[in-house]
């Protein structure tokens, strides 16, 4: 998909989620509907989930997608690189990726983003897999923030 198109999609399923999210439900519940429309409308997406930070641990929160780790080991890989420096992380190659952390030896391109309480402190990631390499750009970068500001926004 070229960035254009990516463009347009992400733009279909944020009208779609602001619909969504406002229903009643609590953090929960909007991290698990973000996963499930994002998973099922973009055919690149092979997993798609929430790493949710609890007592200076990252644990595994709503998914779709192959069965993952649920604990990821503190300050290694692509997830905690996110925590760590506040900012989305692409990763083209994930074998290139020193301390990258495989739960399925098929993904090979990735993307994080922090997920932020109103507060602003971080409160986990968004974590995107791929079984391409290369999959993610700034489009994705830009599409999938505006869908987590508008899940802080609810929170
Ligand atoms: N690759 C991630 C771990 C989570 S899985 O991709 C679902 C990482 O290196 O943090």
């Amino acid at each position: 998909m070229n960035p254009s198109q990516k463009e347009g999609r992400y733009q279909r399923i944020y009208e779609q989620l602001k619909q969504l999210l406002s229903k009643p439900g609590n953090a929960l519940s909007r991290q698990a509907t973000v996963v499930a429309v994002l998973h099922h409308k973009m055919e690149y997406f092979f997993w798609t989930g929430f790493y949710l930070l609890d007592q200076e641990e990252l644990i595994v929160g709503p998914y779709q997608g192959p069965a993952a780790c649920q604990l990821l080991e503190k300050n290694k890989g692509v997830c905690w690189a996110g925590i760590n420096q506040g900012q989305a992380v692409i990763v083209a190659d994930v074998h290139q990726f020193p301390g990258h952390i495989a739960c399925d030896s098929r993904s090979q391109s990735e993307i994080v983003l922090p997920l932020r309480n109103k507060a602003g402190d971080i409160i986990g990631v968004l974590d995107v897999d791929s079984k391409e390499l290369n999959s993610f750009d700034e489009a994705d970068r830009v599409g999938l923030q505006r869908i987590l500001d508008l899940l802080t926004e609810f929170n």
